[in-house]
């Protein structure tokens, strides 16, 4: 490497542990990956570093939901994520997790820094707590009626009908959503981090580097409206790090999360034997970038940089924002299977062509980007397949055949080949800016240069003539080097191909530098497919795989967008789960739908509650017996929280009778009540109008 060797480190933002890995998690992990491997490849010394975001109430209570421990859910995950990440080349140099060790320590030490330099104030707020379940509720966890509108059943911050924020207190009716009992107001002494202080400091961060002009634009607003003092704490129940000298308060998630950015650093170092300071201390010499989605900014640009300029540490290099995935144009939407997980995805489509797409429809801005599968699936066709594949494959059998797989001794159009290798600092300039989908222009452009080397010379008619022979060997060696330049430039984007092609030119692992020389008198290996074209058929299936109807796991639209700030936005994303995978995920209104043979399928009864007793052990259980008009069946329903059971018995509703028998923790249910409404106390089982009889079918 004739430049200077830089020194970087670089992070994607940390999900969540409690969800899996999806399609809008991978755009961000991939547009970075391409980044780090690009640096990588020109021979600049760059660290790729992650971490599940452990901590936290959702995921303290969607454990509790699963019967686990906190440890015992992340744990899980965590292997999980590893799998997904690493199934799509996400070529982390260490996937670690913010619920370690070297994270509290981190954190401490942070926080400890802070405090001793007055940065953090202490004050009593008022807040919901639920009674049953004993804590404190994050806005996200209480609904009840607008105090504008009235309209039913909205969160505690923000009302999406009216669109009007307020807080939880206003709600008229509020429920927690955890235990379904009414919150009582209790007071507590919250910490506070001081940043306001920074506003100066701040500002001179944000004009002295290169953030995006949309970033610096929103920071603007940002300070046109003010910065506040931000709650750092949380009272236990908390799955978290402890503040300390503070008995029972934790530090508040969204406080360690990007601190497990040092933290993974740190333990990937010690293993080296080398010190973390080299990375993070304010006089440190490397570069330091985060790979964030629009709506984490607030935390990246401005409590961040605050935490670290107040404990004595370096500053982001520059923050890269990107946007959203959108999937034909619309939110990720589970009931039209456009919700898709990793893992699905892999089930049935490899991991280079998503790689390729999102790197074709990449730039530096925080413009949302679509993944619309039929321009993909053209275009992965049309351009990997159809351009680049198709050069070596028009190439290598008559190399292999006819000149017993060797290259030839020179260059057939020097000029041609020396175009390729100028076109080098132009793509690398795209990469380094970030503008991928300006560098997958300029290597399809050269790919057809190449397609069209080979229709001009037509290496199949050369083969019919015995004396062209030396002409076809010339063309057809040309015609493998030129596809070996552009493997090269593909590199950052299509790691798993280019492996494949350096095995068959029978190369070891090329750089940047290997632009030149050219491979002359070279063997090469037998030709495999080097990647297959994506079948309509596959992406259904994978559309197939995610569809899922409503009721199958409840689906909340936290899309955040109504609520006050983007701060607000994420930080009830942070305390609501949605985490867990619906951040972008559209209020899908009605299920997937289905057909009248699908609904055919089901047998629906009018039945009789002729018994209804309590279930021993059970939170939310009734046992019922209903009566099907002779035949009775033992049904377990979960409506404790709605009804008493001396008030059901004689009553008719409507049961599934066709459900396969399921075996529960209390015995076996053979069959299912029908009941409408939110959970809690707002659940109303289905009864018919008078004259209809137990048996009677629903149709
Ligand atoms: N845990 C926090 C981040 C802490 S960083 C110190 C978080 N987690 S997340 O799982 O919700 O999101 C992780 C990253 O994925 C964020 O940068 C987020 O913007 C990104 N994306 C999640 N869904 C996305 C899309 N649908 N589209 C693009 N990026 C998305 O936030
Ligand atoms: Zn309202």
């Amino acid at each position: 490497m004739t430049t200077q060797q830089r020194k970087i480190f670089v992070t994607s933002a940390l999900p969540y542990a409690n969800g899996s890995i999806h399609i809008g998690h991978l755009l961000e992990a991939i547009q970075t990956d391409i980044w780090v491997r690009f640096q990588k490849l020109r021979g600049h010394n760059c660290l790729y570093i992650c971490a599940d975001d452990a901590h936290g109430t959702p995921i303290m209570l969607s454990a509790d939901r699963q019967g686990l421990s906190p440890e015992q859910l992340i744990e899980r995950v965590h292997a999980e994520h590893a799998r997904d990440y690493a199934g799509f080349e996400i070529g982390f140099d260490n996937f670690y997790t913010t619920h370690s060790e070297e994270n509290r320590a981190v954190a401490e030490a942070i926080y400890a820094r802070l405090d001793a330099a007055g940065h953090i104030k202490r004050r009593t707020i008022r807040q919901f707590y639920d009674p049953v379940k004993e804590m404190f509720l994050p806005d996200r966890f209480i609904r009840g009626e607008c105090p504008f509108c009235g309209a039913a059943d909205q969160y505690g911050d923000s009302c999406e009908v009216c669109n009007r924020t307020y807080t939880p207190t206003d709600l008229i009716n509020p429920v927690s959503s955890v235990s379904g009992a009414t919150p009582v107001e209790r007071e507590s002494e919250h910490y506070f981090f001081d940043l306001p202080a920074f506003e100066t400091e701040l500002r001179d961060w944000i004009s002295a580097g290169h953030l995006q002009p949309e970033v610096a634009n929103k920071l603007d607003e940002w300070f046109e409206a003010g910065l506040k003092e931000w709650d750092i704490s949380r009272d236990e129940p908390y799955f978290g790090f402890q503040i300390p000298g503070a008995p029972g308060k934790y530090f508040y998630v969204w406080v360690d999360a990007p601190m497990g950015y040092f933290a993974s650093l740190k333990n990937l170092l010690d293993r080296q034997g080398r010190d973390v300071a080299e990375y993070i201390s304010a006089d440190s010499d490397a570069e330091m970038y985060h790979f964030i989605g629009k709506d984490i900014m607030y935390f990246h640009t401005l409590f961040w940089p605050a935490l670290l300029r107040g404990s004595g540490h370096r500053l982001p290099s520059n923050v890269f924002v990107h946007g959203f995935l959108t999937v034909n144009g619309q939110k990720m939407s589970k009931s039209r299977g456009t919700f898709i997980n990793a893992a699905t995805w892999l089930e049935h489509l490899g991991p280079e062509y998503l790689r390729y797409y999102f790197a074709a429809k990449s730039g530096s801005g925080v413009d949302d980007i679509d993944l619309n599968l039929e321009d993909f699936r053209q275009r992965v066709n049309a351009d990997l397949v159809g351009k680049v594949v198709n050069v070596a494959s028009r190439c290598a059998g008559f190399i292999r055949k006819r000149f017993g797989a060797r290259l030839a001794t020179n260059v057939h159009d020097e000029p041609l080949l020396q175009a390729f290798s100028e076109a080098g600092p132009a793509i690398a300039a795209a990469y380094e800016a970030r503008e991928y989908a300006r560098a997958m222009r300029a290597i399809m452009a050269l790919a057809d240069r190449a397609n069209q080397y080979i229709d001009r010379h037509k290496p199949w008619e050369m083969a019919k003539q015995d004396d062209r022979q030396p002409e076809l060997h010339q063309v057809c060696s040309l015609g493998l080097n030129l596809f070996r330049i552009l493997i090269i430039y593909l590199k950052p984007v299509l790691p798993g191909l280019a492996r494949r092609a350096e095995e068959f030119l029978g190369v070891e692992p090329m750089t940047w530098d290997d632009l030149e020389p050219p491979l002359l008198d070279h063997p090469i290996r037998k030709f495999k497919p080097l990647l297959t074209r994506v079948e309509q058929a596959r992406i259904d299936a994978v559309v197939a795989a995610s569809t899922q109807s409503l009721g199958a796991g409840t689906v909340a639209g936290t899309t955040g967008e109504t609520a006050g700030t983007q701060q607000a936005a994420a930080e009830d994303a942070a305390d609501e789960g949605a985490g867990s995978g619906n951040k972008y995920l559209t209020d899908d209104p009605i299920a997937a739908q289905i057909t009248i043979d699908d609904f055919a399928k089901l047998d629906l009864r009018v039945a009789t509650v002729t018994e209804a007793v309590q279930v021993e052990g059970a939170d939310k259980l009734l046992q019922l017996t209903l009566d099907l008009g002779g035949e009775t069946r033992n049904v377990f329903a979960g409506i404790k929280s709605a009804y008493r059971p001396e008030d059901l018995v004689g009553r008719h509703t409507v049961m599934v009778a066709n459900l396969a028998p399921r075996k529960m923790r209390f015995g076996v249910s053979e069959g299912m009540a029908l009941a409408a409404g939110p959970g809690g106390k707002d659940l109303f089982l289905l009864s018919p109008d008078p004259g209809a009889q137990p048996g009677m079918r629903v149709k």
